[in-house]
């Protein structure tokens, strides 16, 4: 079977973790590197979880020195969404495996031009180490087959009215990547991911199913669900990046739609706000919905895998 080779950016963060453990169950992936960013909490956090969350699945891959605030905007944080940890509590254990010497966004491109134009990237947090890349390496763009984001929503935003929290922590670093020649970007926002949210009921289901990290998935889960009822009194939860991940594995279940799609880097009230239009040149893939039986399925093989 052909792999396909993978990096994934992200600040973990419980939804990131989650994603990460899905992407790790399928060997169709050759997941080349995980390159921590600042974002859900600071990123000496979100760093040493990306490095122990590798250690604990026994990932092979690169684990690059990301951007630890965003290229413009002063940082800030989602400590009260995630546990000041990133990770609600749960303790991952540290491993002998280390940081690689070099950048994440010199990472990206080095493993780019490995897989000769075969390389697909899936961000899951603010996009400030590949918006580096993309400006550090000119002719990166040309090398990444796909790139997939958690980003965005065009309803109710969760940082301000209008705003998802990756774009607003680094609007300009989503505004490179939307100008970019990437050859295909999909963007799967708050609003697209809320089509596979889970009730209380499938989120136990599918996350205690008896497997070797139902201890990391359980605690995980009831972390999420109790927060969603505490903070927002939702009744559904909407695990963002485990939804586009499942996207990006198996993109025959999104449906999408070709817009154009910018953000909102200077009007400080709906700053990261992405305006997307039908009209104008066509940049972006923005998901409308995905097929929540065959993700929840998808779920369901994951716990297997780990049994
Ligand atoms: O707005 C949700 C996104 O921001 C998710 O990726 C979550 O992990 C945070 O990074
Ligand atoms: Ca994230």
């Amino acid at each position: 079977m052909k792999r396909r080779p993978v990096v994934i950016d992200c600040d973990p963060g419980v939804d990131d973790t989650l994603a990460i453990v899905l992407a790790n169950a399928n060997k169709q992936l050759d997941i080349r590197a995980i390159n921590p960013v600042a974002g859900n909490v600071p990123y000496s956090s979100t760093s040493e979880n990306t490095l122990r969350l590798v250690n604990r699945l026994g990932i092979n891959c690169r684990v690059g020195r990301g951007a630890d605030r965003p290229l413009v905007l002063e940082p800030f944080t989602a400590g009260k969404i995630h546990g000041l940890d990133g990770l609600g509590g749960y303790i991952l254990e540290k491993g002998d495996n280390e940081f690689d010497d070099k950048y994440a966004w010199d990472v990206l491109y080095e493993e780019a031009v490995k897989a000769n134009g075969e390389l697909e990237l899936i961000i899951l947090g603010p996009s400030t180490n590949v918006a580096i890349a993309l400006k550090a390496h000119p002719d990166l763009e040309r090398m990444i087959k796909r790139v997939t984001m958690m980003a965005g929503t065009l309803t109710q935003g969760n940082t301000n009215p209008y705003a998802e929290f990756n774009v607003r922590v680094d609007p300009h670093a989503t505004q490179i990547i939307l100008d970019s020649g990437i050859k295909e970007k999909y963007m799967c926002g708050l609003d697209g991911n809320l089509s596979c949210a889970f009730t209380t009921e499938e989120t136990f289901d599918l996350f205690r199913m008896e497997s070797s990290i139902t201890d990391m998935t359980d605690h995980i889960a009831t972390f999420i669900d109790r927060r969603n009822k505490a903070m927002w009194n939702l009744t559904v939860n909407n695990i963002n990046d485990l939804c586009t991940m499942a996207c990006m594995i198996e993109p025959e279940i999104a449906e999408y739609r070709e817009v154009n799609c910018r953000v909102e880097c200077y009007d400080i009230p709906s700053i990261g706000r992405t305006i997307v239009s039908d009209e104008g040149e066509k940049n972006l893939h923005y998901l409308v919905r995905a097929d929540k039986q065959r993700y929840m399925e998808m779920i369901r093989e994951m716990m297997r895998y780990y049994r």
